[in-house]
């Protein structure tokens, strides 16, 4: 059986990550993609070359034509530009807009049977519209944005609670950002809610509370620290945590932004829920029900990416 084919649309620093882990793992070949002249072809070459010594096979090449995707089973897209300091993920959205436009082209063109996961910020706006200029089915474009989340949410918590990060499970709800939605009732430590670890002592419910927020700020204090960029090893681990899923008809039950058709009251649109994914792709969208004052912040966080919507059809009226 012929190696799987991984396009990475767009060689910065989410991008060399993707490609420098998929390799550790062995998912398959990888192409990547990127506007700049050398930038993938260098990377790819650096890549290739630690290819010896950490004892992997993989094929790594780069490519400035969006020939060079063709045929790829899976399409991790990157393509954009990141947060400045001081600059929201919304800021982004008219830049990231027209470069979600040439990569929907790209990929519908050379790559149409991919399973597409989108980075590109503003999330859940970006991976809407990627789904529209691309054609390709809805369960088989997604967004990145939960696992991250919720990987934030658990290192933190594991922290505060002195245990391993793997007992941490954490549940996400809603847009990536602001407005997300940690369910505290459905993150667990090795099965013990956080709700009941707040009547055990274990913590604080304000400290929580400093967890979660910090965890919504999550990207931003990052960007604060590095000045000049955004994450990329969270962000890269997580996609390829997708990608992988897929790949290997695993099945995971992973928060991402999905395209829903009446779940959470909401259609046509993108925003973070619990998803199945293997072969098929987006498989089942898990509907949990929400009670108290879930069901108000997840409804925010919907009108925030609706927001981000318009502000996109605006642009682009041929998204509306
Ligand atoms: N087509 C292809 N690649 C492009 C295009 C385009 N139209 N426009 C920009 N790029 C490339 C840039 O040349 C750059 O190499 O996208 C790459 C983006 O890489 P970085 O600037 O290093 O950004 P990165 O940190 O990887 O983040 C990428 O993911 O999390 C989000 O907010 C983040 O939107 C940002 C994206």
């Amino acid at each position: 059986m012929a190696r799987k084919k991984i396009a990475l649309i767009g060689s910065g620093m989410i991008g060399g990550t993707l490609a420098h882990l998929a390799s550790l793992k062995e998912l398959g070949d990888i192409v990547m993609f990127d506007i700049a002249e050398g930038t993938p072809q260098g990377k790819a070459l650096d890549i290739a070359q630690s290819g010896p010594v950490e004892g992997f096979d993989a094929k790594l090449s780069g490519a400035n034509d969006y020939a060079g995707i063709e045929g790829a089973d899976v399409c991790i897209v990157t393509a954009g530009v990141p947060r400045k300091p001081g600059m929201s993920r919304d800021d982004l959205l008219g830049i990231n807009l027209k470069v979600m436009e040439q990569v929907g082209a790209g990929i519908a063109k050379y790559a149409p049977d991919a399973f597409v996961i989108c980075i590109t910020n503003p999330l859940d706006a970006m991976v809407w519209a990627l789904q529209k200029f691309s054609g390709l089915p809805k369960n088989k474009v997604v967004g990145m944005a939960g696992v991250l989340d919720s990987g934030r949410f658990r290192t933190f918590l594991a922290t505060e609670f002195n245990v391993s990060v793997q007992d941490v499970t954490a549940f996400v709800l809603g847009g990536h950002g602001d407005t997300m939605v940690p369910l505290t009732r459905y993150s667990t430590v090795a099965g013990i809610p956080l709700t009941d670890l707040v009547k055990m002592g274990w913590i604080s419910k304000e400290k929580l509370e400093e967890i979660v927020q910090r965890t919504r700020d999550g990207g931003a204090e990052i960007v604060g620290l590095l000045k000049t960029g955004s994450a990329y090893y969270a962000p890269a681990a997580s996609a390829i945590e997708m990608a992988e899923s897929y790949l290997k008809d695993k099945k995971r039950v992973l928060p991402c932004a999905a395209a829903l058709k009446g779940e959470y009251g909401q259609k046509d649109m993108y925003v973070g829920v619990p998803c199945v994914i293997g072969a098929e792709g987006v498989e089942r969208v898990i509907e949990i029900e929400l009670i108290g004052d879930e069901q108000a912040q997840f409804e925010k966080s919907v009108a925030s990416v609706r927001g981000l919507m318009d502000a996109c059809a605006a642009i682009a009226p041929n998204l509306a």
